[in-house]
């Protein structure tokens, strides 16, 4: 689907007249004083989840001239294209149709449905993946899960386990191993006994030099540690079969080509967090990330969360110029989500070509990193309240607390509320070094409780945002080339490590192989 540049549409240049005009310099401390329903008009409910966006740079104006942005951009129709299966993943021809894997079952059989196919292969390998986790669950003799993955195979799932580890009723142990550093597997196989550990080798390409490594390294370990039956103890989650079969495993739950890495918590992917939360806890993950799917296809853009959201990201980008974006969950267990958004966010739209392969004249994808909160506050929030960039941070809090700990919650909260408070109105000093410039942006979000149902709107709704800034700016969101060139010259470097082969490299690299030898 080829579509018109964002920036030559007739809103982006009415959104330019209007940030020109003194949009540029709306402070949000007069924004407030001069409307009573500005909080009314930037919150949003949505699904098991409430967005406040009152304290972002926008006003009504600029919000209509972004709606006209997203039509002008087909933004819906995109959307709407994603749904129905039409292959726009473009560069690797592959449709985007992570969505499905959190429909319910469907009632009845639909005849003449297009996508009956996928739909039916989804619920096949969702019962049968459910139905081993459940074995899993109830085997005593297992103590260890050991997930072995990367990027989209590691961050979705380790940080769900933790995010739910209140609904972690497995009990076991649960591990996550990415890195190819050594350090990281020998520390976790120094805790296992090898007749009571369950691997599973998460890879959707099963060719990714970190998985294959570890894996390797493990199953070594596991036979040299009168491991006995591979059958039992391993298990592989991929779209490549045949390589997992090859390598020797016998139980593999497949992911289709559809699911993005970064998209794929929801598939088989998703094993460790079935096996920690249960079938029902998963079916409940799957619930919540579809009623989101639902708001987002259905709802007017003037109501859709996922759209505002995405459309606000634009404006902050392209016209204010914030180059990047800080997460604070105010819940520990969240700790994993600002890595997990990173990669959602940067590596869908961290592109600088449209779909045609087009260069684009603005900006992309911000950085997005963070950490929980109150530990950021006493870390890097200093240079969020003084620094010299404008940087958004978004709160994301739960309002009820699940331990008994008396006063610790209301603290909590109280310092996310003060923060996103003392970064809008600051504090005016003749002290330089006292001063706070105030009008600072944050969006609020509020989960009543951190469910796995709560957990999959909110991750959906972020793939959904990433999604409309991804389709403003004309770029494939959903491919990943430029991780290619590092995994090619890793190969070619770790050739030379072994031979010593300096020739035709960059001095730099050179003098560093000497000294690494
Ligand atoms: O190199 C980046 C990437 O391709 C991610 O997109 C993906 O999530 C990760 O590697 C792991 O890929 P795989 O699941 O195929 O091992």
């Amino acid at each position: 689907m080829s579509r018109i540049p964002c920036d030559q549409t007739a809103a982006w240049k009415a959104l330019q007249a209007h940030f020109d005009g003194g949009a540029h310099a709306l402070d949000l401390r007069d924004a407030f004083a001069a409307d009573a329903q500005r909080v009314q008009a930037f919150s949003q409910e949505a699904p098991y989840l409430f967005a406040d966006l009152s304290k972002n740079r926008i006003d009504a104006r600029t919000e209509a001239l972004l709606f006209e942005l997203a039509r002008e951009c087909g933004v819906e129709r995109y959307r709407d294209a994603m749904f129905a299966g039409d292959l726009i993943n473009g560069s690797e021809h592959r449709a985007v149709l992570h969505c499905l894997l959190r429909e319910p079952t469907p009632a009845t059989p639909r005849g003449a449905d297009p996508l009956g196919l996928q739909r039916a292969q989804v619920q096949t390998t969702l019962q049968a993946m459910l139905a081993f986790a459940q074995r899993i669950r109830s085997d005593e003799s297992i103590t260890d899960v050991v997930n072995i993955g990367i990027g989209g195979s590691d961050l979705g799932p380790q940080m769900a386990v933790q995010a739910l580890s209140e609904h972690v009723t497995a009990g076991k142990r649960f591990h996550f191993v990415s890195n190819i550093d050594g350090h990281e597997l020998a520390a976790v196989l120094a805790q296992l006994d090898a007749a009571k550990t369950l691997f599973l080798i998460a890879s959707k390409t099963f060719t990714t030099v970190e998985t294959m490594s570890n894996a390797r390294s493990a199953l070594r370990w596991f036979s040299s540690h009168g491991g006995r039956d591979v059958a039992q103890h391993f298990v592989a989650l991929t779209q490549n079969t045949q390589a997992a079969r090859e390598f020797g495993i016998d139980t593999v739950f497949g992911v289709e080509e559809w699911v993005g890495g970064r998209y794929s918590l929801w598939s088989a992917v998703g094993l460790p967090v079935a096996i920690a939360i249960g079938a029902d806890g998963f079916r409940g993950l799957l619930e919540g990330a579809h009623a989101m799917d639902l708001h987002f296809r259905s709802a007017d853009l003037k109501s859709n969360l996922p759209m505002r959201l995405g459309l606000l990201d634009v404006w902050n980008r392209n016209f204010l110029g914030f180059a990047s974006r800080s997460i604070a969950p105010y819940h520990s267990a969240l700790r994993r989500l600002p890595a997990y958004l990173q990669q959602l966010e940067m590596e869908s739209n961290g592109k600088r070509v449209d779909t045609d392969g087009r260069r684009l004249r603005h900006g992309t994808a911000p950085v997005i990193w963070g950490e929980p909160g109150t530990n950021g506050q006493h870390a890097y929030f200093q240079m969020l309240h003084q620094g010299s960039d404008v940087i958004p941070v978004e709160f994301i809090v739960v309002r009820h607390r699940t331990h008994a700990l008396q006063g610790h919650h209301e603290v909590l909260l109280a310092n996310a509320l003060a923060q996103a408070h003392a970064l809008m109105t600051g504090k005016a000093d003749a002290q330089g070094h006292r001063d706070f410039p105030g009008n600072r942006p944050s969006t609020f979000f509020v989960l009543d409780s951190l469910t796995p149902q709560s957990l999959g709107a909110l991750l959906a709704l972020h793939e959904h945002r990433v999604f409309v800034s991804g389709a403003v700016w004309g770029i494939n969101s959903f491919d990943q080339w430029g991780v290619e060139l590092g995994k090619l010259l890793a190969s070619n470097i770790g050739e030379r490590m072994l031979t010593g082969d300096l020739t035709g490299l960059d001095p730099s690299t050179a003098g560093l192989m000497r000294r690494l030898k």
